[in-house]
């Protein structure tokens, strides 16, 4: 079935806090494994990048829900496009902390630690991969 993918980078707002991006997450597992939606969430302190793809209709919704989000500003869509699958179709929401060093995450949350975090975007569709890449400071 066809997937809307959409990568979109954003602005954390002043004072966000380890707090807030764990409840963030804990939410965003929950509601995107029940959308059927994947993806993938870096936060580089203070910019944020998304990877957001699923059905459409879904994907869209939770995009709009996502860009009104006070917890954030300066939303960005980078790419948008339809696949014929998803890119990562086993992650709810996998998240990397590129401030933290050592990452901190909800127990069922995929959380990968830089060198992890990569390889992962190096071996995604070199059009998805860009934009992550670029916030983890790696050139291409
Ligand atoms: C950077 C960022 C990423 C987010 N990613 C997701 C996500 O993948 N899935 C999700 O359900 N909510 C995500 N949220 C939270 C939503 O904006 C929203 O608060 C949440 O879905 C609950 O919506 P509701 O209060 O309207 O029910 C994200 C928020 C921010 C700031």
């Amino acid at each position: 079935m066809p997937v809307l993918q959409i990568v979109y980078r954003s602005l954390a707002r002043e004072g966000f806090d380890e707090p807030e991006m764990l409840d963030i997450l804990r939410v965003s597992q929950a509601r995107n494994q029940r959308d059927r939606i994947s993806g993938l969430l870096i936060h580089r302190a203070p910019v944020f990048v998304q990877l957001l793809e699923g059905p459409p209709d879904a994907v869209l919704a939770l995009y709009e829900r996502i860009a009104r989000d006070p917890r954030h500003h300066g939303v960005e869509v980078v790419l948008r496009q339809e696949a014929a699958q998803a890119a990562m179709p086993t992650w709810a929401m996998g998240y990397l902390s590129a401030t933290a060093g050592d990452c901190a995450g909800p127990e069922d949350a995929f959380v990968f630690d830089y060198a992890q975090a990569r390889s992962l975007c190096e071996a995604l569709p070199p059009a998805i991969g860009a934009p992550f890449l670029e916030v983890l400071g790696v050139s291409a």
